[in-house]
């Protein structure tokens, strides 16, 4: 593994002790990596009203994309799950929308497990602008 990707993967793990939690005491970290090397943290972010809570992937997303990001090469998903964490389909779907279908996320759970898929593996048959 090399520095950056060490690197992305502490920056995903880090967030999960920031993670806004309340209700679920579920954390999910996330750091997403721009084709130049940037990396955006993401953590999720719940409301007292459940329905708004924002989760750790699409918390980083936002981020980047909002500060005019929009080519990426990496998505680490952090959680403390028994098995390498799986994004929601709601994170599927926007992940889709920004990272190309050949883009490896790295998926972790506690103990150092470990999984790496690709968007289109997370999210096959997608619906996407040229099905408009
Ligand atoms: N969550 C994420 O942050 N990412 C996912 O892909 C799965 C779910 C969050 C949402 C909520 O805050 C908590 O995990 C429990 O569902």
């Amino acid at each position: 593994m090399s520095k950056a990707q060490k690197q992305w993967i502490d920056t995903a793990v880090a967030a999960l002790d920031k993670a806004y939690v309340p209700y679920s005491k579920f954390p999910v970290g996330a750091c997403l990596v721009t084709e130049d090397g940037k990396i955006y943290q993401g953590l999720n972010i719940e409301n007292a009203s459940y329905g708004l809570s924002n989760c750790a992937e699409r918390t980083a997303i936002f981020k980047a994309v909002s500060e005019g990001e929009r080519n990426f090469q990496h998505l680490v998903v952090a959680g403390h799950t028994p098995n390498p964490i799986s994004p929601c389909g709601a994170c599927r779907q926007v992940i889709a929308e920004f990272c190309s279908p050949d883009m490896v996320v790295t998926l972790i759970g506690d103990n150092g497990v470990e999984k790496e898929m690709t968007v289109a593996e997370l999210l096959p048959y997608s619906f996407t602008d040229e099905d408009l």
